[in-house]
């Protein structure tokens, strides 16, 4: 993964069945990514199902735009974005996050207004250079459908998620089957591998996952009921920071880090552009 200096690195994370993972992966990532320095966005693309300001814990006062507004009425992203850095405690990084809107009537709304992708183009464009991002999370609807495709024409990394079964694995394939007409390279997380298949046979599930689809399998997450009983309240890097779950979303990070050539970028501090800092 080479790293174009001053640039965003614009990762797609994304799964054919839903219910995987995406949501609570991808904001354990960005906020590991923020945690070890990184200025972080976060874009919550699933326009007919969003999440992530659950997970998140941004409310409805929160927020004075989101991402529809941006891609179907011109509003300026800045509206849009949330600066969650303190209230996430982040430190030397910053996580900044533009929510999708959950009220039935945007839901139904996104339906029938399209956006294209020189629209999207420009929106994450423009986020990434006004905030100065290393990185750019983009969280997906499930399957292969016009978004989603957006979002992977998009991207220069594409993250899919799956667990262990059948209806996700070949969906799996599918999926990158469309990543590779697209020429982006794919990495497989599988998440939710039962507690009866030890850390050996995890292992070579991977290996024949990875021959399988001619893929790279990052990790596999282990199915952990703390994450599901938090109910999607809260970000559990956050909440478990001595958990075993939580030092594997580093090595992610870290890998991820490592892969990718690094660059400066200067300091931005929060007297800088526009967002609106969610205490
Ligand atoms: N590794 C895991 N172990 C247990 N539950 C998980 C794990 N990852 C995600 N979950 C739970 O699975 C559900 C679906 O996760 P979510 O991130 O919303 O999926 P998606 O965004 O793909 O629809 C949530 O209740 C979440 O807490
Ligand atoms: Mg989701």
């Amino acid at each position: 993964m080479e790293r174009r200096p001053g640039i965003a690195r614009i990762i797609s994370v994304q799964s054919f069945k839903g219910g995987t993972g995406k949501s609570t992966i991808t904001a354990n990532l960005a906020v590991t990514l923020a945690q070890l320095g990184k200025r972080v966005g976060v874009i919550d693309l699933d326009l007919e199902g969003p999440g992530l300001h659950v997970i998140f814990g941004v409310s409805d006062d929160d927020v004075s735009a989101t991402i529809n507004d941006v891609l179907q009425r011109n509003v300026p992203i800045s509206q849009a974005v949330l600066d969650l850095s303190h209230r996430l405690m982040i430190k030397s990084g910053c996580l900044l996050f533009c929510p999708a809107g959950h009220k039935l009537d945007e839901i139904l709304n996104i339906l029938t207004q399209d956006f294209n992708l020189s629209t999207f183009k420009k929106v994450v464009d423009d986020f990434g250079r006004i905030y100065r991002l290393d990185y750019i999370f983009i969280d997906s609807h499930p399957g292969v459908e016009r978004d989603t495709l957006l979002a992977m024409a998009l991207c220069d990394n594409l993250v899919l998620i799956s667990r262990v079964d059948q209806q996700d694995l070949f969906g799996s394939g599918v999926m990158t089957e469309v990543a590779g007409q697209l020429k982006k390279p794919v990495v497989l997380i599988l998440n939710m591998v039962p507690n009866s298949v030890n850390e050996k046979e995890s292992k070579k599930i991977t290996t024949r996952l990875a021959q399988l689809f001619g893929l790279d399998v990052l990790t596999a997450l282990p199915f952990n009921s703390d994450v599901l009983e938090s109910l999607s309240k809260g970000v559990f890097v956050l909440e478990r920071p001595k958990d075993p779950l939580t030092r594997r979303f580093t090595e992610i990070a870290e890998k991820m880090l490592e892969a990718i050539e690094s660059g400066s970028h200067e300091d931005y501090s929060s007297s800088g552009p526009a967002s609106h800092s969610v205490g």
